[in-house]
């Protein structure tokens, strides 16, 4: 059946083998950035359909800023036009669309982009889209145990809990990633969702990003139903 037989509340995407899907056609990296926007759309379409509450993706890692430029303005602005495009889409589908990051490294143009796509779709109640976009693991940690620093400072008689931490995160409000997916081979975390991956199960895949489409997505999805996940308590 083309349906998954147990959904995960919140999967999580690493795309990658855009750049390697280019090169085998002999063509530029930015090439397979653009094919793999079509991928977000499939996934996307398929997390509506099968009533999937998060998806969420790794668009740009704060490490990607150090690609060549021509790439990074290329992807940025590849980021821009994508979410504009596809913002009839989220109203349609009732989607509401987020990016979760360090703005301050965006351009203007971008950031007023971003604003405008979520300030239009922040009421919807469907499935909730995610673009992690300068972002990394260690950054959101950082930058949460700062503003965690601040405000011990200002209320030192408050406690506080670990899992108030997560109050400090960017990823506040949304649940921990059940499942993450990771595309092209690679088998590593490469500096994402650091504390919220503690019990995420993971799934690795050799199809590159580009060619990463509904029944791709359904396999992987298979693989998670089949596992046995005990969150280090006995059954
Ligand atoms: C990794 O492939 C992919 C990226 C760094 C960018 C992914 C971004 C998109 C597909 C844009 C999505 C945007 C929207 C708004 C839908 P790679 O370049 O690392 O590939 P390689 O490992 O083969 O070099």
């Amino acid at each position: 059946m083309d349906r998954p037989s147990k959904l995960p509340q919140h999967v999580t995407l690493i795309m990658d083998g855009n750049g390697r899907w280019a090169k085998q056609r002999g063509k530029e990296r930015i090439f397979g950035h653009y094919e793999g926007v079509s991928s977000v759309r499939a996934v996307m379409e398929a997390s509506v359909e099968w009533g999937i509450k998060y998806v969420s993706f790794y668009a740009f890692s704060e490490e990607n800023w150090n690609r060549p430029d021509s790439e990074v303005s290329g992807l940025m602005d590849l980021m821009g036009k994508a979410m504009s495009h596809e913002l009839p889409t989220f109203k349609k589908y009732n989607v509401r669309f987020l990016v979760l990051g360090n703005r301050e490294r965006l351009s203007s143009g971008l950031k007023a982009e971003i604003e405008k796509v979520e300030s239009q779709t922040k009421d919807n109640t469907g499935l909730t889209m995610i673009l992690f976009l300068s972002y990394s693991g260690k950054w959101d940690i950082f930058q949460a145990a700062k503003k965690m620093a601040q405000h011990l400072i200002e209320n030192p008689d408050c406690t506080l809990d670990m899992d108030d931490f997560d109050e400090y995160l960017v990823t506040r409000g949304i649940p921990d990633p059940d499942l993450l997916i990771r595309t092209s081979g690679e088998q590593r975390i490469s500096n994402y969702l650091l504390w919220q991956t503690a019990y995420t199960e993971y799934v690795f895949t050799d199809v590159l990003w580009p060619d990463f489409r509904r029944n791709q997505f359904l396999e992987a999805l298979e693989e998670f139903a089949s596992r046995d996940r005990r969150f280090g308590k006995v059954k």
